[in-house]
């Protein structure tokens, strides 16, 4: 989709507390309206310095980072990849009464991992492998047709490395911390439970056109 005007917080797909009680309400408020909200004005801070840039769409700055001019690169990185990576994170969730595991992506998952809790074994111990701030991501590797788990530091995409994401999940501590504190892994048991699967279904679907 083509941008050609400032970025704006784009409204969560649901209610604040609509992913409750594996997602608190006041959680989902500060990291949309505050952490998501800081990254797009500061993605708007830098960009302003090139509005030739607001042209074009936000992967396609992340995924050509190194040809951008050099005095933003740090500030697109890491706030373009913030509006990117959250965009992406809270429209992969959906109330837990939504979340079915169907379409074609759990039978590629099943094909390729063996069974959908192998795979979410695996995401798992992605995410906790994370040190520190970042995402694990489901992607597909165009090349190979094949699903990966990858992990990725910060803000940081798997667009440079020309994988496509399906779902990502965001491990920053800012994520959690409020009602799991330092338990990373009770937080990733619950956030199996609002994935939104119809939205991976979708992104999987799309890789195949
Ligand atoms: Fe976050």
């Amino acid at each position: 989709m083509e941008q050609r005007k400032k970025y704006t917080l784009r409204p969560l797909p649901y209610a604040y507390d609509a992913l409750e009680p594996f997602i608190d309400e006041r959680t989902m408020r500060i990291h949309h309206d505050k952490h998501l909200g800081t990254y797009v004005d500061n993605l708007n801070k830098a960009l302003d310095q090139y509005p030739v840039l607001y042209q074009f769409p936000l992967e396609r700055l992340l995924y050509n980072i190194q040809y951008l001019p050099k005095e933003i690169q740090t500030a697109v990185r890491n706030n373009g990849g913030g509006v990117y990576n959250h965009n992406f994170f809270f429209e992969g969730m959906a109330p837990s009464s939504q979340s079915k595991p169907e379409g074609k992506i759990i039978k590629e998952i099943e094909s390729q991992f063996g069974s959908l809790k192998a795979f979410q074994d695996k995401m798992k111990e992605a995410a906790l492998s994370v040190f520190g701030s970042g995402w694990a991501w489901l992607v597909k590797n165009p090349q190979s047709g094949r699903l990966m788990i990858v992990t990725t530091p910060n803000q940081d995409t798997p667009l440079p490395g020309n994988l496509i994401p399906l779902l990502n999940l965001d491990v920053w501590e800012h994520a959690y911390y409020l009602k799991y504190q330092n338990r990373r892994a009770d937080y990733i048991d619950n956030w199996f439970h609002v994935m939104n699967w119809d939205m991976v279904n979708k992104r999987f679907e799309n890789t195949e056109k």
